[in-house]
């Protein structure tokens, strides 16, 4: 089955966590895959439980997965032991032994940072001063830590054998395509390239193992913290259509904005993207709530939903239609992705 990797279209918070939920209880893959860091918030509802995750791989309710957390990450010691004791599952994750550790003192640094806080609107986890001490070759690693040493793994040799036996690898990108450093919307981005191929590079697999990319995009946009977004609704008018949402992390209010079609084709030529995942069309449909086949969505949805692939040219194979994992039109078979 090989390698798919998902990442966010927009500015972040699309519901990556739940899309990997889902594909990890549908396609059942051998190792699950966390990049990034615990700037990322994500979120997953499952049996009517809420879990928040900033290092976990989101698809760990699958219980037969192996969790992995990349090379190109940065992890926290105490949100390690929190999140993987809250969740039971050390008897099965594993840190790549190059993985970043965030130290306090780089908490501290960007709290102390004017420009990060007042003008970037940065989480503030010292994810970007841990980045900058590692370009300056002075950040400790995961293999530095005697307490990890029962976790330690290299994560590019398991991905790679995996997908030479065949087994099937999924990799969980976070934030989104705009908060790139590279192709986001610098200064106001975060502080790594979040697109497909930086994705792969943190991994430690090279493109041609790529089966599927899938890019995330909610049926409308958000973001969280300073910089432009196109279309910027007030404050009144997203509460209006029920759209305001909180950060994960920060708790911070989501600015909000429609569907945006030029971000979107951008977002697939950047990560050039096979399959499309859209979700919360429930917010746009009520009607659509739950929903889980492609016939029973309202009819404006589906004509909404085909103008979307018209526009970007990339199927849409999954259609989030609620909070819960298992609200999800899957199309996968249907479009012959899988
Ligand atoms: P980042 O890595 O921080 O970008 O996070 P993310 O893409 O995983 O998104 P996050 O979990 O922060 O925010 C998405 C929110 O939308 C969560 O509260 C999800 O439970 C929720 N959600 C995801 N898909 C759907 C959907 O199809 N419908 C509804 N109503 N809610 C959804
Ligand atoms: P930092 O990466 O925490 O320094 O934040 C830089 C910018 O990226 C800020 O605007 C944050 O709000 C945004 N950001 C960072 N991580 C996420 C995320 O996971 N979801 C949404 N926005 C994020
Ligand atoms: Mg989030």
């Amino acid at each position: 089955m090989g390698l798919d990797v998902v990442v966010g279209g927009f500015f972040g918070d699309e519901g990556k966590g739940k899309v990997v939920a889902y594909i990890s209880l549908a396609y059942k893959p051998k190792l699950l895959v966390r990049t990034g860091s615990v700037n990322a918030g994500h979120t997953v509802v499952y049996r009517g439980k809420r879990y928040k995750l900033r290092l976990v791989p989101s698809g760990f309710i699958y219980p037969d997965a192996g969790l992995r957390i990349a090379a190109g990450a940065l992890i926290r010691l105490d949100v390690f032991w929190e999140e993987t004791r809250r969740l039971g599952v050390l008897d099965r994750i594993k840190v790549d032994a190059n993985a970043g550790v965030i130290e306090e003192k780089h908490v501290e640094a960007e709290r102390r940072d004017a420009l990060l806080s007042s003008e970037i609107g940065s989480t503030l986890q010292g994810v970007g001063a841990a980045m900058a001490d590692r370009v300056l070759r002075r950040l400790r690693l995961a293999r530095d830590y005697p307490e990890l040493k029962p976790y330690i793994t290299d994560v590019a040799l398991e991905v790679n054998e995996a997908i030479e036996r065949g087994d099937y690898v999924l990799v969980e990108g976070c934030q989104g395509t705009f908060l790139s450093l590279y192709h986001g919307t610098y200064p106001y981005v975060t502080s790594r390239d979040t697109t497909a191929s930086a994705v792969l590079s943190e991994v430690g697999v090279g493109p041609k193992k790529v089966s599927n990319i899938i890019v995330v995009f909610k049926s409308y946009v958000t973001r969280v913290g300073a910089g432009p977004l196109p279309g910027e609704l007030s404050a009144k008018e997203a509460e209006r259509l029920g759209l305001i949402e909180y950060g994960t992390v920060t708790g911070r209010p989501r600015r909000v904005a429609p569907f945006n079609f030029e971000l979107a084709r951008r977002a697939v030529m950047l990560n050039s993207a096979t399959e499309v995942a859209l979700t919360k069309i429930d917010k746009l449909f009520p009607e659509a709530k739950c929903v889980r086949e492609w016939d029973k969505l309202p009819r404006e949805a589906r004509r909404w939903i085909e103008d979307v692939e018209d526009k970007i040219r990339v199927p849409v194979t999954l259609v989030g239609t609620g909070e819960e994992v298992e609200c999800m039109v899957d199309r996968r078979r249907e479009v012959g992705v899988v």
